[in-house]
């Protein structure tokens, strides 16, 4: 007879995250904690489909982007009888912005804060802290007058967000990059600003100096970093309103003590921002420092066909909170473990550990025909702290060996008497 084949061992993508227990209960916990820190800010939740149309972040965020240009995963072979242009998102804010026009939601209320949480995708070179798939916690609150308050409001959340999920180490970057005019004036600045670098640039940003010149300031690339350091603009761009009410949010965030750097180099990488923009860094992460970001996007809602109505909103990295929270999560441990002697009294063994199950208690026992002995080391180096044994004597008196492993103490007692006995130590 021939010999087995030997099959390539599989292997998961690259950049994309397989979570074990231990760090799924630390993800779920900070989840939770940040979804009970949105419902302190009045926050409604909703989560949206992981396809989207293409067309929605080509709008939203930008033609010439990163994210458009460089790093849409594509759902083409499972539609590929439909004409639709689907993607993974690969960000959250174009998509409430769809959802949010596509429902009405301006004719129910003038005023929505929109809690979403859910993976991410977006075909980066992998390393550390940049995933293909990834998740975001995020919020966009849209609408409302008072665009300074609501600012500030939609930062405080996010530092409170970030305090919930045990991040300790964290500055708010802060900038503003005015109203449409104000931003093409910013654009106009910058372009005759790097003209005389058109030698030294990268091929990529010699390109965007013409076609969208903020992206110039995203560039990794050495050169273009040390070009645009050196370049000396502030707040010039930003016209007389504009540059009052960013007086007046760097006012409110003193007031509720939130504390900030202003960044004039800030213009983050998505094409939709107007007027604030914030990233929220930690020097715990290394080179991929921002663990959020966020900011006003005041002209997306009318872009993507909806009414003129203004929104801020901000999204934080799951995996890089994940990588420097100081939080320690308790894992889940069954209350109760089963056990015999090999496969004996298995069926009754069963029974038991579901009748505890249907009574709310969590119980489990050994599939494996180990020895009695076995069991018990099996329990304890889950922590489980009680045992139930069924044996011999156990079925002939009609009781069960209840036994607490924390003092070792153990009693006969019957079902009934287990479960108030669980119940009563919970
Ligand atoms: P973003 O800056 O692209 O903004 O993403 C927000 C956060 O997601 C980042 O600060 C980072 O922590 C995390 N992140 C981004 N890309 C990756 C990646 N490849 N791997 C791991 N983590 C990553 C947005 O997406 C905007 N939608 C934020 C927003 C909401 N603006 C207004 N509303």
């Amino acid at each position: 007879m021939s010999e087995p084949k030997q099959f390539k061992k599989c292997q998961a993508i690259r950049g994309t995250t397989d979570f074990a227990q231990d760090v799924l209960s630390k993800f779920n916990f900070i989840t939770d904690k940040a979804r009970q820190t949105a419902l302190l800010y009045g926050c409604e939740e909703i989560n949206l489909p992981v396809l989207e149309d293409t067309s929605v972040f080509v709008r939203a965020v930008g033609e010439v982007t990163d994210i458009v240009e460089k790093q849409i995963f594509k759902a083409v072979r499972a539609v590929a009888e439909s004409k639709q242009d689907i993607a993974l998102r690969p960000e959250g804010t174009a998509q409430v912005i769809r959802y949010y026009i596509e429902n009405a939601l301006n004719k129910k209320k003038p005023f929505h804060k929109l809690f979403y949480t859910g993976p991410m995708f977006r075909g980066e070179r992998p390393q550390k802290g940049r995933l293909r798939q990834f998740h975001h916690l995020g919020v966009e609150a849209i609408g409302g007058t008072d665009t300074v308050l609501i600012d500030a409001d939609i930062i405080a959340l996010a530092v409170n967000m970030l305090d919930a999920s045990g991040v300790k180490n964290k500055t708010v970057k802060l900038n503003s990059l005015g109203c449409h005019a104000d931003k093409v004036r910013l654009t106009e600045n910058l372009k005759t600003a790097l003209a005389p670098y058109k030698d030294e640039l990268c091929p990529d940003c010699l390109r965007r100096v013409l076609t969208n010149p903020l992206r110039v300031i995203d560039c990794k690339e050495k050169k273009c970093r040390e070009i645009i350091k050196a370049l000396d603009f502030k707040d010039s761009h930003l016209c007389v309103k504009c540059k009052d009410e960013f007086d007046k949010l760097k006012n409110v965030l003193r007031s509720i003590e939130i504390a900030f750097e202003y960044d004039p180099f800030l213009v983050r990488g998505l094409d939709y921002y107007t007027n604030t923009v914030f990233e929220i860094v930690s020097s715990d992460l290394g080179s991929q420092d921002a663990v959020g970001a966020g900011g006003r996007y005041n002209n997306l809602i009318s872009n993507l066909g909806g009414p003129n109505i203004p929104a801020v909103g901000f999204a934080l990295g799951m995996e890089r909170i994940m990588l420097i929270s100081k939080l320690k999560v308790a894992q889940p441990v069954i209350d109760i473990y089963v056990a015999g002697h090999n496969d004996n009294y298995i069926n009754e063994r069963y029974a038991l550990v579901k009748f505890l199950r249907n009574e709310g208690v969590s119980a489990d026992m050994d599939y494996c025909s180990r020895s009695l002995k076995a069991q018990f080391r099996a329990a304890q180096k889950q922590d489980i702290k009680y045992i139930a044994v069924l044996g011999d004597d156990e079925i002939k008196a009609g009781k069960i060996m209840f036994r607490d492993m924390m003092n070792s103490k153990q009693e006969m007692l019957d079902k009934v008497e287990i479960i108030k006995r669980l119940i009563s130590f919970k």
